[in-house]
């Protein structure tokens, strides 16, 4: 599929465990065509998660921009962090290299900064000024801060200091599935992470992603806020529709 429509990019989510594509109307936050997922390659090196990256594009024939996500810092295209995923990608050029792989122009953001745009653009934020934060609980914890929609990117907050160690390795959803927690449990240290949140920031509304956001009625009870909690409105999606909105209409 070649983006003969003006209003499509292909969005491109690279995750720890998946790397899924699909074409997106940017106009109207809508997939155009079911999304492509393929298994992220172990050891997911740079050139290996590169080759998955050209199979996606190929899958849809793709012709045209292409917006990616990591999970890290990115800046001008390169990966500056690498918490959850081969440490080899720190100073790596992603946005040359799935260029390279893609024979098309692609530009690459954080996955929680993009999830936070499509969800501030078509989603839960939708239309909301003020301070915005959208925390992503999965494998690990990702966050964005918007203030009156500007995103401010790879502010990296899931690393914060919480009872003296990094934040996500104690309230992401992950550390739930590996301990086998209950809810509540592990409700209790998202709600300890979300008033360490808000000392720092004073959020109006914090949007909670990630896969566990399906579930938000399992734990959102235990939550207790000062700010507004709301779950995200995209799912699975939110990552390829905020990459592939960072392109631009
Ligand atoms: C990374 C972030 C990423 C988050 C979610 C963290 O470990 O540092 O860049 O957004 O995981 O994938």
């Amino acid at each position: 599929m070649t983006n003969k429509l003006p209003n499509v990019r292909l969005g491109i989510d690279i995750g720890g465990t998946g790397i899924k594509g699909a074409p997106v109307d940017v106009t109207a936050g809508k997939l155009t065509a079911d999304r492509f997922r393929i298994d992220t390659p172990q050891p997911a090196t740079p050139e290996a998660v590169a080759k998955t990256v050209g199979e996606i594009a190929a899958h849809f024939d793709w012709k045209g921009p292409i917006g990616a996500t990591m999970p890290g810092v990115v800046k001008n295209g390169v990966l500056l962090t690498a918490a959850n995923i081969d440490k080899s990608w720190v100073n790596t050029d992603a946005a040359a290299l799935f260029t390279k792989a893609t024979g098309n122009p692609v530009s690459v953001l954080n996955d929680a900064d993009a999830a936070g745009i499509a969800e501030m653009t078509f989603g839960a934020g939708k239309g909301r000024t003020g301070v915005v934060v959208m925390i992503t609980l999965g494998t690990g914890i990702g966050f964005a801060v918007f203030n009156d929609g500007v995103l401010l990117p790879n502010t990296e907050l899931g690393h914060l200091e919480m009872n003296g160690k990094d934040a996500e390795e104690q309230a992401s959803a992950r550390v739930r599935d590996l301990k086998d927690e209950s809810w509540k449990k592990w409700a209790a240290k998202v709600d300890d992470y979300l008033d360490h949140v808000d000392a720092l920031l004073w959020p109006d509304l914090i949007i909670i992603g990630g896969g566990v956001s399906k579930k938000a009625d399992k734990f959102f009870p235990y939550l207790d806020t000062r700010a507004e909690l709301v779950a995200a409105k995209f799912e699975n999606e939110a990552g390829i529709v905020g990459a592939a909105l960072a392109l631009g209409a």
